[in-house]
């Protein structure tokens, strides 16, 4: 099997927004309690921080982070987490029939986020509350002083502001799991109201509007249409959910979902646009596929909602395999192809909670096999995206009758010279010859190639064995002048690095 890419340094799909690698923290789970906060653990610093947990997350890369939900958000009162430890009520989470604690809030999520060194992206209730309180916490987080909420920040030892740019009005408005769902309608207009009261308490922010929750959603598409109508003049973001699934169990059909990503961010666009066209607009609304991942096998009733009202019960605690690693790369690489429309994204969740990290609760941490193509794209994706020309074979899967059996992406980065190829071979049973010029890049030599595979797709990483599922050097990559080549194993990642 050949394939063969032609990359062009001066045609280019858009630069690459970093937010693109963003993850998600949520009240959920053991993603908070027990992933980034376990007071007590041995590798805990004084705010009570997993040493281990930070570590792999700077390793990871990721470059924003969502917070506090989720579903977890649509019942939030924000005020319950800020404040002195001992006065934070304990409430019930009707979102997953858990008891949460409240010792971890805003302040704690920015002092964690700073450690990290990431942008955190915060999210309003417009579920149970509205425009007041979204104004309310803004105030709390970004104003300097002198008004009831930024004197309150003061008074619980946060003399300084945050910075907080980017907002995500309410979550998943559509579904109706959601505490406080709407109609699109409904919702179009809570999200204008509450972006006025937002931009007119601080003038930078970048506010991203609720989307479907799922690209099956009954509404999917007339949503989109009527909350864009409604708030489209006071929101920079649409967002976009996407969960992976392989219930069948069937890897070539898998491997064909993020050929439905795509379609799911052309078809929002579009919408977008017709909003746009409506109104003779030339502004664009951008695209947040602000949850996205694999999630399936922990989705059944109990793994979803604790019924014991538990303090951070294991909810969602899947364990990835091989092939959850290459439909983890290949949606990478989807969002980095539509770099034009596609701004912000955020893998759900970091740790625990259908994660790249796993922990036991006093015990270590280790990276699931998403982990690897997440963090090499996070590592390597710096620069403008090429607009790639690809000659390859093609598979019939799911709901594609001539899937590209080469995905690819190349970036390159005009300040450093560095060019990067992300190339997943999709064939069940060839190997891939493949051949890439990289016109106009001059001479090029390899700094770096790696790939990911096993031979056994459904190989995970545990605690006892840890690093089954890693990256390891290319083998068989060489470079010549502006082209390079490579041999591709059947089901593999592979990333190549040049300058
Ligand atoms: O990430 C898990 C859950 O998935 C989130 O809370 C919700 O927004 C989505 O349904």
């Amino acid at each position: 099997l050949k394939s063969r890419i032609i990359a062009d340094k001066d045609f280019i799909v858009a630069p690459l927004d970093r937010r693109v690698f963003g993850t998600f923290v949520e009240h959920m789970g053991r993603c908070v309690y027990g992933g980034i906060y376990e007071p007590g653990h041995p590798t805990a610093d004084a705010d009570g921080f997993r040493g281990d947990v930070l570590a792999l997350t700077r390793e990871l890369g990721p470059t924003t982070v969502r917070y506090p939900g989720g579903n977890f958000l649509s019942g939030y009162n924000w005020e319950d987490g800020v404040g002195p430890k001992e006065d934070r009520p304990v409430r019930l989470d009707l979102a997953w029939g858990s008891t949460e604690t409240n010792q971890f809030g805003t302040n704690e999520f920015m002092a964690w986020v700073r450690k990290a060194g990431i942008e955190p992206m915060f999210a309003v209730n417009l579920g149970t509350r509205g425009p007041a309180e979204a104004q309310n916490l803004l105030e709390y987080c970004t104003h300097p002083g002198g008004t009831k909420y930024s004197e309150l920040r003061k008074s619980h030892g946060y003399p300084e502001p945050y910075d907080i740019k980017f907002w995500c009005l309410g979550n998943e408005m559509d579904g109706p799991w959601q505490t406080g769902a709407k109609t699109a309608y409904e919702y179009g207009r809570i999200a204008t109201e509450t972006a006025k009261v937002m931009r007119w308490t601080k003038g930078d922010l970048q506010l991203a509007a609720c989307g479907s929750s799922a690209r099956t959603m009954p509404t999917y598409g007339a949503w989109e249409y009527e909350v864009l109508d409604q708030c489209f003049d006071q929101v920079d973001f649409i967002s976009l959910h996407q969960y992976f699934e392989n219930h069948e169990n069937e890897v070539d059909r898998f491997l064909t979902v993020i050929d439905d990503l795509e379609s799911f961010i052309v078809e929002v666009a579009a919408i977008a646009d017709a909003v746009a066209a409506k109104r003779r607009s030339a502004k664009r609304i951008m695209l947040s596929v602000d949850e996205w991942n694999v999630w399936y096998r922990a989705r059944s009733g109990e793994q979803l909602r604790s019924a014991t009202w538990e303090q951070a019960p294991k909810l969602l605690e899947e364990i990835y395999n091989f092939e959850d690693a290459l439909v983890v790369g290949g949606a990478l690489l989807v969002m980095m192809n539509n770099a034009d429309r596609v701004k912000s994204a955020c893998i759900a969740q970091l740790v625990n909670v259908i994660g790249p990290i796993m922990t036991e609760t006093g015990g270590p941490a280790w990276r699931q096999t998403i982990f690897h193509p997440f963090a090499q794209a996070s590592r390597y994706g710096h620069g403008e995206v090429l607009r790639l020309n690809i000659d390859t074979g093609s598979f019939k899967a799911g709901n594609q009758d001539a899937a590209p059996l080469l995905v690819a992406t190349a970036v390159h980065d005009a300040e450093t010279g560095q060019a990067t190829i992300f190339a997943l071979n999709r064939s069940t049973d060839q190997e891939m010859a493949l051949s890439a010029e990289l016109r106009g890049l001059g001479e090029r030599a390899l700094a770096e190639g790696l790939e990911l595979h096993h031979p056994d797709i459904k190989a995970i990483n545990s605690k006892d064995d840890p690093d089954q599922v890693a990256p390891t050097a290319h083998e068989r990559v060489a470079v010549e002048g502006e082209t390079l080549s490579a041999t591709l194993k059947p089901l593999s990642w592979n990333v190549f690095v040049t300058r």
